[in-house]
């Protein structure tokens, strides 16, 4: 079974990859891991043009494909993404929504294979766990439009730099048991 692990910030080396990092610790004994980051890949603004309503397939070519490669390849899929004003980091918006042409809204549209489960973490600095509900919901959001069953999510609050994750190992450990 193969695990597709997203480090969905900007930041290759901060919290949410720290996260990622320790979820791929936990997970590759079981699973066959990749970890990615969504700033690595070339991905443009939807223009929302809608032609992909139509054809499904969008009529830009970039990096968007080869990370839906990634989602097809992988039995399971977890976004970790922090708290960027409240919302998701702009990269991985902009990647959500060039994922257009996979949404089950509109007919035809492209699929990836069924059976996939897909898991959220969220990170923030604020204390409050509203406002990584607020990202999970957006992740799973993506998810259900993607028909990927959302299988779990961890919230966690307090957290601003690597350093911080370190204390809070124990809660994602115990996350990546349920994984
Ligand atoms: C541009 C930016 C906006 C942020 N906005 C929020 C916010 O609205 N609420 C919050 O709790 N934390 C916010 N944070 C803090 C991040 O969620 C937090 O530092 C997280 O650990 C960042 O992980 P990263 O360094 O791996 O991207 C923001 C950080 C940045 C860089």
């Amino acid at each position: 079974m193969k695990a597709l692990i997203i480090n969905c910030s900007p930041v290759k080396t901060g919290a949410t990859a720290k996260i990622a990092e320790i979820v791929n610790d936990e997970l590759k004994d079981r699973y066959d891991t990749k970890c990615i980051c969504i700033d690595d890949y070339d991905i443009a603004f939807c223009k929302g043009c809608r032609s992909c309503h139509k054809t499904a397939r969008c009529v830009m070519e970039d990096d968007t494909l080869t990370v839906m490669n990634e989602f097809e390849e992988a039995d399971i899929i977890i976004c970790v993404s922090p708290s960027y004003w409240a919302d998701i980091p702009g990269q991985f918006k902009s990647f959500i929504d060039r994922c257009t042409p996979w949404c089950n809204t509109h007919e035809p549209h492209a699929k990836i294979k069924p059976g996939k489960k897909g898991y959220a973490i969220a990170l923030r600095t604020g204390p409050g766990m509203p406002e990584c509900e607020r990202i999970i919901g957006s992740i799973e959001h993506f998810y259900g439009h993607l028909e990927i069953e959302c299988a779990g999510h961890l919230g966690l609050t307090s957290v601003e730099y690597k350093e911080e994750v370190e204390p809070r190992k124990q809660e994602i450990i115990e996350f990546c048991k349920a994984v």
